[in-house]
């Protein structure tokens, strides 16, 4: 209710839509149910600009319902071709035969009855109840979703079961007995022409002076996008093993992972809390796989020291990653190493060689190499 003018939001709504809503969509206007289901269908994932034209040619081709449903299913498909979400088109073509089967050509006036049709989710079933038949049915699209959240100052992500909930309780209560098919086009030409998600226009928006999100200043805000997963934090001992070159011991990547095809320097993962018996355990399989044994003694000295010294990070997107690096030198050429230039190479092989020579400057033993002649 508008304080101000005693009107419903709903009224509010429907005046708005009658001298600034969208009026010549051809789907509008008709009575239709056919003509309504398929814009609705073809409108839940597309623009409307784009669906104009295919609107046209489908209507060209299947006048009514009973003509879609004796098409080869290959002709809708062809027809539907470049409007994507091509479920979409099978659940047209079966849901067709459906209207003709068992409602003998005639979509149904309910939202029960139009919710049990292929394809026909909640929103899409209040659309064609309230837009062809004028059933006070509601609606609660993507669009619908942000006007409502703004509106009424919802917090959370509306695909939340709990906050769907309270937006569809929302929509129930909103919609008005007269009218809903136009009431809801509104809500529709709303959310496309004043709503938007960006730069939306508030003040041509009829009901800015009662709405939450512009009082609050959180319209940018709102509806709250969906929660970023957790980036998992993972640990790992790696082995820079630096031949005198400078070149580094270098493994392809072949494990599926987001290192596929490239090549990094020895790693394994560990816990959080790797205690140095972890460590060892580690370092010993290297240093009998890499032959190291003249340098299991240094090795030892430094790996005393990795307890206790910070974990290097590298943040990904969807990842961050923890490092502890066993930096050894060896004499000579050594099997396996390569200059890092002439390799594909991760980020983090270069983040890891910065970091540790810096620290290797400072408190550990400046060199690690053995003479073996
Ligand atoms: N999006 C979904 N249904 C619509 C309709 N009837 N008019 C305009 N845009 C829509």
């Amino acid at each position: 209710m508008n304080p101000l003018t005693g009107e419903t939001f709903a009224q509010v709504l429907v005046n708005w839509q009658k001298q600034h809503g969208r009026q010549t969509l051809p789907w509008q206007h008709t009575g239709d149910a056919y003509k309504v289901w398929l814009s609705e269908v073809m409108l839940q994932q597309t623009q409307v600009r784009t669906v104009l034209a295919y609107y046209a040619r489908f209507l060209q081709a299947y006048p009514t319902v009973s003509d879609l449903a004796a098409a080869p299913e290959q002709d809708v498909m062809q027809l539907w071709a470049g409007l994507g979400y091509y479920t979409r088109a099978r659940n047209l073509h079966a849901c067709a035969k459906q209207v003709v089967a068992r409602f003998g050509g005639q979509f149904p006036r309910t939202v029960a009855e139009l919710e049990s049709l292929p394809g026909i989710g909640q929103s899409t079933a209040g659309a064609i109840a309230s837009l062809a038949y004028g059933v006070q049915a509601p609606i609660l699209d993507g669009n619908v979703k942000r006007v409502f959240c703004r509106y009424y100052g919802i917090e959370g992500y509306p695909e939340q079961t709990a906050i769907k909930k309270s937006l569809w309780d929302i929509a129930e209560a909103n919609v008005p007995k007269e009218q809903p098919g136009v009431y809801n086009q509104a809500l529709m030409d709303l959310g496309a022409t004043c709503c938007m998600p960006r730069n939306p226009a508030c003040s041509a928006c009829p009901v800015m002076h009662t709405c939450v999100a512009l009082r609050k200043g959180t319209v940018g805000l709102w509806p709250t996008p969906k929660p970023k997963k957790a980036r998992p934090e993972l640990h790992f001992i790696s082995l820079l093993l630096e031949d005198a070159r400078g070149a580094l011991l270098l493994e392809p990547q072949t494990e599926k992972g987001v290192w596929q095809g490239l090549w990094a320097m020895p790693f394994k993962a560990c816990s959080s809390q790797a205690d140095l018996a972890d460590l060892s355990r580690i370092a010993t399989a290297w240093i009998e796989q890499f032959g190291l044994q003249a340098l299991s003694t240094e090795i030892e000295q430094q790996l005393a020291g990795l307890p206790d010294q910070p974990w290097l990070v590298h943040e990904l997107t969807h990842r961050k990653m923890h490092f502890k690096v066993l930096l050894v030198k060896v004499p000579g050429v050594w099997p396996g190493c390569h200059a890092v230039g002439d390799k594909p190479v991760p980020k983090i092989v270069h983040k890891l060689l910065d970091q540790v020579r810096v620290l290797a400057q400072g408190s550990v033993p400046q060199q690690n190499t053995l003479d073996l002649g």
